[in-house]
């Protein structure tokens, strides 16, 4: 059986398109579905590109009605039927009612090395404190914010003149190794329980 995955993004999408060139030969998954809340997302773009469905639900239309904009992406995903949903730079925070629906099959990338430094500006913050390594981690999502079951870690060293810049550069290549691994282990593991 082969697992459908679908990947929300915000921005350009480069985690994405790893994500989606990895989903190829005997990996157990493929994509499905590429959804943003940002209708101008240059992802999107780039994922229809390589032949996937596109969709966006844009927030702004909601006026801070969180239920309502879950509501909506919630219909768009059910009709794409994903086993696994992957968050890809998607910078919206989503509900503890969203997020339970999909618990146990939503994933997660955020820039740091958690527990430290959830939320934004992580490179600032983690050069700010001086430390010597960042990084980035793969979680699976749950209602605590950047909180849930860490599945994957890689590190980079914090160089003297770095800049949260080039940090991020950094982090950014290790990220895309990152996340097509934890993803195929995910979805291998789901198979071998079903
Ligand atoms: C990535 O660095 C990702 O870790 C981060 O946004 C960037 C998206 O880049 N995500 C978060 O900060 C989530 N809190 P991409 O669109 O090129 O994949």
């Amino acid at each position: 059986m082969t697992l459908r995955v679908a990947i929300l993004i915000s921005g350009g999408g480069s985690n994405m398109v790893k994500l989606v060139e990895s989903m190829t030969g005997d990996h157990p998954a493929r994509p499905v579905l590429v959804a943003s809340n940002d209708p101008d997302a240059k992802g999107l773009e780039r994922a229809a590109s390589m032949g996937i469905a596109v969709a966006s639900v844009d927030h702004r239309r909601f006026g801070g009605d969180r239920h309502a904009f879950e509501t909506e992406l919630q219909a768009v995903l059910d009709a794409a039927k994903p086993d696994i949903i992957c968050c890809a730079g998607f910078m919206r925070i989503l509900t503890a009612e969203f997020t339970g629906k999909w618990q146990g099959k939503m994933l997660n990338i955020h820039p740091s090395l958690l527990p430290k430094y959830k939320g934004l500006n992580t490179h600032a913050r983690a050069i700010e404190a001086g430390d010597d390594e960042a990084g980035c981690s793969v979680h699976e999502l749950t209602a605590e914010l950047d909180g849930g079951p860490i599945l994957g870690q890689s590190r980079v060293p914090i160089l003297p003149d770095d800049t949260p810049e080039t940090l991020a550069a950094r982090v950014l290549v290790e990220e895309h190794r990152l996340y097509p691994r934890v993803l195929r282990n995910f979805a291998e593991e789901m198979v071998q329980k079903q």
